[in-house]
């Protein structure tokens, strides 16, 4: 069991659950990338982790240098390594990787609306639906009309929570354009466009709470 997040990430070295993930999600970024409006790209990433998903996507993509990303992260050594890989791949003058509170809506300002949103590794970590749904209403700060929303959420006690969140997203106003199950099955992963307008301010400057802990993950 990970006693914190760094090495909860080690995880990917092992379990076919994450791995089979990160290749879906890492899909969805190019399909988002495929289909992102000419010119600048913005993306933000919530809880980014090392940055794995997104930095594994775009050195082979060709609109990688229309990227203009700002990932946030709590753990400082995530927060390192993900800079390093950025250095490594030249793309320091596209990619920021904030070590703050992925919650607080002040750290998204100048990056936000964004035409990719990255939510990985989040819906599982919060305390209920009502939390979900905060999650959910205020995506439209961070999202512009049109943008593809990227998630995950496992399943756990075979509880497929994932439903749970495909039918969330079509009441807040969001478009289907994918959904997968891992082959394990216990993961679920989706790709949503939202269709509703942005709003400039959100409701509450903290946009969810993350409850969850890393020897609990899911
Ligand atoms: C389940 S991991 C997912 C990481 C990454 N998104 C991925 O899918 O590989 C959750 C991450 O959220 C981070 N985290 C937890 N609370 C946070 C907060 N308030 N602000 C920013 N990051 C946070 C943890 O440090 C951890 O890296």
């Amino acid at each position: 069991m990970p006693k914190d997040w760094l090495e909860w990430h080690d995880l990917y070295n092992s379990e076919p659950k994450l791995q089979q993930r990160l290749e879906i999600v890492r899909q969805y970024i190019a399909y988002s990338l495929d289909n992102a409006p000419t010119g600048n790209i913005r993306i933000v990433s919530l809880c980014a982790g090392d940055g794995r998903d997104l930095l594994g996507t775009l050195p082979n993509h060709p609109r990688a240098k229309d990227v203009y990303a700002r990932l946030v992260e709590l753990n400082p050594q995530l927060v390192e390594r993900g800079r390093a890989n950025i250095e490594s791949l030249g793309l320091t003058k596209q990619i920021e990787f904030i070590n703050g509170d992925a919650t607080s809506a002040a750290n998204y300002l100048g990056a936000a609306p964004a035409d990719i949103v990255i939510v990985c590794g989040i819906f599982g970590n919060l305390a209920d639906e009502n939390e979900l749904n905060r999650l959910l209403e205020n995506l439209s700060f961070l999202t512009k009309k049109g943008a593809f929303v990227l998630w995950t959420r496992g399943h756990t006690h075979g509880i497929a929570y994932s439903e749970i969140v495909r039918k969330y997203f079509r009441e807040f106003g969001f478009e289907e354009i994918d959904f997968q199950l891992t082959a394990t099955g216990d993961m679920g992963v989706g790709i949503h466009r939202y269709l509703g307008e942005s709003i400039a301010t959100p409701k509450q400057e903290q946009l969810f709470v993350f409850s969850g802990v890393p020897n609990k993950a899911r």
